[in-house]
Formats: structure tokens, sequence, C-alpha cells
């Protein structure tokens, strides 16, 4: 941590999209923006890590870089980790937990490295180690440098708190929200899924028009920390950047189940006023009446071997309806193989690299607003 408070912030995100979130953290006005490998880091003090959490929709995760320093062996490691200012950031009253991964370096033998720091913040703070605590201390010792982090957000970013009920392949929200950044979204368009399985994105989208803040509804483990100010925090929850919408979001399925989660889904995150879910075979789409805007879909992936062949109908049947009634919109597809985005006709423009999905390699495939 430097004089003025402030340190890095590091903001995870699944390979690939790190450019998008560096994007979305520069529009939310975060210091010094920087795109590394897995992430991005900013530079900010508490205030902004609990802002990152709150209101960043593409971070996985935000970590707090509280410590830096070289350490060639374990007894290195153990004293210089006992000079980290351990009782402004952790409090001695709530449990926590060290997870160290090494990489080039010296010290080679992870778990013994999370015990030395366990132990150091035991004996000079004197709260208590916990296999399952919240808090967690994320030591990396890459090249012999140690970097100390805290994990602010606790569970991952993607749970905002409102989805119960999933189907069987849904997207994260996280991943939902930069697909549909990419997509030049910025929630002053309608959004159509027509295969929108719980609901994702057009959840995503409709919370992204009403400025309703993605962590405005969980917890997080910044909660549990000694720099945590529970006035402050409730003040920065309270304010909203922007007015209510008339825009509408409309979601369908051939699964009746996936139409009911989407709905259940919508009410809890209290964006159901602004949503529409029917239960649909995507050859019986029509554009919603009204101005055109953004189509953005994930149909089934061909992940197993032979359902290359089966999904083209579906991939061509899709690109049908949608080069027939849906003039004027944009359409983002996103999908493991180049041949079914093919298979819809549409006239793509070039692709960007493919992002991690579920085990998955997934691309966007968008095009200019159809003919
Ligand atoms: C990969 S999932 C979409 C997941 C969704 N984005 C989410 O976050 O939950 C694909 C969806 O396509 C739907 N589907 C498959 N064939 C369809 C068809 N012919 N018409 C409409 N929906 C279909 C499935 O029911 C499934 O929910």
């Amino acid at each position: 941590m430097t004089t003025d408070g402030e340190f890095e912030i590091f903001l995870a995100t699944s390979p690939g999209f790190e450019p998008v979130l560096c994007k979305e953290a520069e529009a939310h006005g975060f210091k010094q923006p920087k795109v590394i490998t897995g992430g991005v880091t900013v530079k900010g003090g508490w205030t902004e890590v609990w802002r990152a959490n709150l209101e960043l929709r593409g971070a996985g995760r935000v970590l707090a870089r509280i410590g830096e320093f070289r350490a060639m062996h374990l007894a290195q490691l153990d004293k210089r980790a006992r000079r980290i200012a351990w009782s402004e950031v952790l409090r001695p009253d709530v449990a926590f937990r060290v997870q160290a991964t090494c990489k080039g370096s010296r010290i080679y033998h992870s778990g013994a490295a999370a015990q030395r720091i366990e132990k150091a913040i035991r004996e000079e703070l004197g709260a208590p180690p916990s296999a399952d605590a919240e808090v967690i201390i994320k030591a990396r010792i890459d090249d012999d440098l140690c970097t100390i982090a805290v994990d602010t957000s606790g569970e991952s970013l993607h749970k905002r708190g409102h989805k119960e009920a999933v189907n069987k392949a849904p997207m994260r929200e996280t991943l939902a929200s930069l697909f549909l950044r990419q997509c030049g979204y910025v929630g002053t368009e309608p959004v159509v899924d027509p295969m929108c399985g719980s609901g994702t994105f057009i959840i995503e989208a409709a919370e992204i028009a009403a400025g309703l803040k993605p962590g405005r509804s969980r917890h997080f483990a910044f909660e549990q920390l000694a720099t945590f100010d529970e006035a402050a925090w409730k003040k920065l929850k309270a304010t909203t950047d922007r007015p209510k919408t008339g825009l509408r979001f409309f979601g369908s399925d051939l699964d009746a189940g996936a139409i009911r989660m989407s709905r259940a889904n919508a009410e809890r995150a209290g964006v159901s006023e602004m949503t529409e879910f029917v239960e649909l075979a995507v050859t019986e789409l029509m554009a919603p009446s009204g101005p055109p805007g953004l189509v953005i879909v994930n149909p089934p992936y061909g992940d197993r071997i032979g359902d290359r062949d089966n999904l083209q109908p579906l991939y061509r049947s899709l690109g049908q309806t949608l080069r027939s009634r849906f003039g004027g919109w944009r359409v983002g597809l996103i999908t493991s193989e180049a041949s079914l985005a093919k298979a819809t006709g549409l006239q793509f423009l070039p692709p960007g690299g493919p992002v991690s999905h579920g085990g998955l390699r997934v691309t966007l495939f968008r095009t200019e607003p159809l003919k």
C-alpha cells in the first residue's frame, strides 16, 4: 500500500475478456486501468474496491493487493509476511484462510508457503484460521516475488444474488454482460434472446438499461474486513446513475421450464416489468414492435462429437428467422464452432478471439444491422 492509501486492485476475468473488462473499468472512472493476463489492474483505495464489486458487471472477483516482497526461502517469507500491517486490513475476530501459488521460484511448495503466511497472521494479529473462512488471503510467488492480496468479493461475482433457477448450460452473468458490451450494447435499445435458457442476457440487459447496480443485492467478503465502513458503503449503494427507461426486453425458448425460470429470475432481480418471456420455437419468433435493437443468443453448442452435424438445421433456421424478420437489428451469436455460425447464413464481421466459458472455447460472432 502507498502512503496516499492507494494500491493495485486486480479485477479477474475469463481469459480473452481482459480488454473488454478494461473498457468497462475505464467507463466507470477507475484509475489507470491496465490489461494483464487473466484480468485488469486499476489503482484505488478501499472505496474503489467496494465500488468495483458493486458496479462492474464483467469482473469475476476483485482482489486488493496489499503487499509485495521478495522471498527466497520459507524463513524469509515468514519474516516478511509479518511486516504487513495485518491489523489495518483483517479483523482479529474474523476467520481467514490463505491460498498460495508458486511459479518459477525457489519456494516451490505452495502448501508450505500458505502455512507460513497463515501462521504469521495468526501470531501477529490473533485472527483464527479456518478452512471455510470467507476472507481469503491470496499469495502469489512468481519469480521469487511474493504478492499478497485479499479477495474482497467472496462468492464469485457472477452470483448477483437473484438467480436461484438455472438450466443446463447457463451463461455466467459476468460473461453475458461482457458479450453485451462487445456487441456495443449500452442500455439504450431493446434486446431479444430467442434461446434464453434461464434468461441471463435479457435480465443483464434490462438491469443495464435501468441503471441497477449488479452487486446491489448481495454480500461481499470486504464487509468482514477492518477497512469496512458501513455508513459509507450504504451511501455508495444508494447512488443511482440512470433514470427509468421505457425499453423492453424479450426472451423466448422452446423449453417451458426455461421460461418459468427466466420469469422467476427476472422477478427476483426486480426487472419483471421490463421483460417478457414466452415459450416459443425459434421458427415462430417475430421481431417485437418498436425500434430495432440487438438480438443476442447462445444456441446449444457442438461440444460433443457428432453434435456439429445435428445442430446445423437449428442454426440454419435461426438464421432464416433473423434474416427474414429482423431487418435493422444487430445480431450477436455465441458458439463454439465457426461452422455452426456459418450455417445461419448471416454475414458476420471478422470475429475476435475465443473466450473460455464453462470449459469450452466460445466465440462471439457479430453482424451489422441486418438489411
Ligand atoms: C445454451 S442454452 C442458452 C443458455 C442461456 N443463455 C442461459 O444463460 O441460461 C440454449 C437454449 O436453447 C434452447 N433451444 C434449443 N432449441 C431451440 C429451438 N428450436 N427454439 C428455441 N429455443 C431452443 C434450449 O432450450 C436452451 O435453453
